[in-house]
């Protein structure tokens, strides 16, 4: 793949939130915690967990911790990608908290584009009640939700969201 090209991969990739029937397959699952673990992290630790979630009761669930979002019930698979603290902190003490935050923000942005490469589509799902998240999944202490990321196949919209000018974001030298 060459640079526009990867620009062009980049570029058709949007958060789709409408699915067809569920059709994860378990290659999938597999390609796409593959394609995940090639993420850098911290130390290398990979300071990130994912609960698999296809049963409909846990996505219903999850689905009212995330103020009703109805592509968490009509995805049919949702990963829940959390960051384990005590795999950070093991090695970097305090500092490791936000590492494990960085490596599961990182993990789900590989994870996202692994799916669009698999021509599967997502939508991330940040808006939702870590406290509530964390009874439903059963998650220890130490572990914290950090995305849900809905996993489907959809209709991709041909509205595609507008973009700042990437240079507004560039600050060369000092502030
Ligand atoms: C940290 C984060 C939190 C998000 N939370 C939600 C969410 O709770 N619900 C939702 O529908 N989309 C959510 N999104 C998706 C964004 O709305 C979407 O990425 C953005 O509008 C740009 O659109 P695009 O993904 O199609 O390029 C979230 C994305 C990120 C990165």
């Amino acid at each position: 793949m060459d640079s526009s090209e990867f620009l062009n991969f980049l570029a058709t990739r949007v958060s789709v939130r409408e699915y067809e029937e569920c059709c994860i397959t378990e290659d999938d699952v597999a390609y796409l915690l593959t394609a995940t673990s090639k993420a850098p992290s911290a130390g290398n630790l990979e300071a990130w967990d994912v609960v698999i979630v296809t049963d409909l009761c846990q996505l219903e669930a999850l689905a009212d911790a995330s103020g009703n979002q109805h592509q968490i019930k009509d995805a049919g698979c949702v990963f829940c990608i959390c960051a384990n603290y005590i795999r950070a902190m093991s090695r970097y003490g305090d500092r490791g908290i936000m590492f494990a935050v960085e490596d599961a923000t990182i993990a789900t942005t590989y994870m996202m584009l692994a799916a669009h490469a698999r021509r599967l589509h997502t939508c991330w799902i940040g808006a939702f009640d870590e406290n509530d998240v964390k009874s439903i999944l059963d998650l220890p202490a130490h572990i914290r939700p950090i995305a849900l990321l809905c996993i489907g196949r959809g209709e991709v919209q041909p509205h595609r969201p507008e973009r700042m000018d990437p240079r507004d974001h560039a600050h060369y030298d000092i502030w």
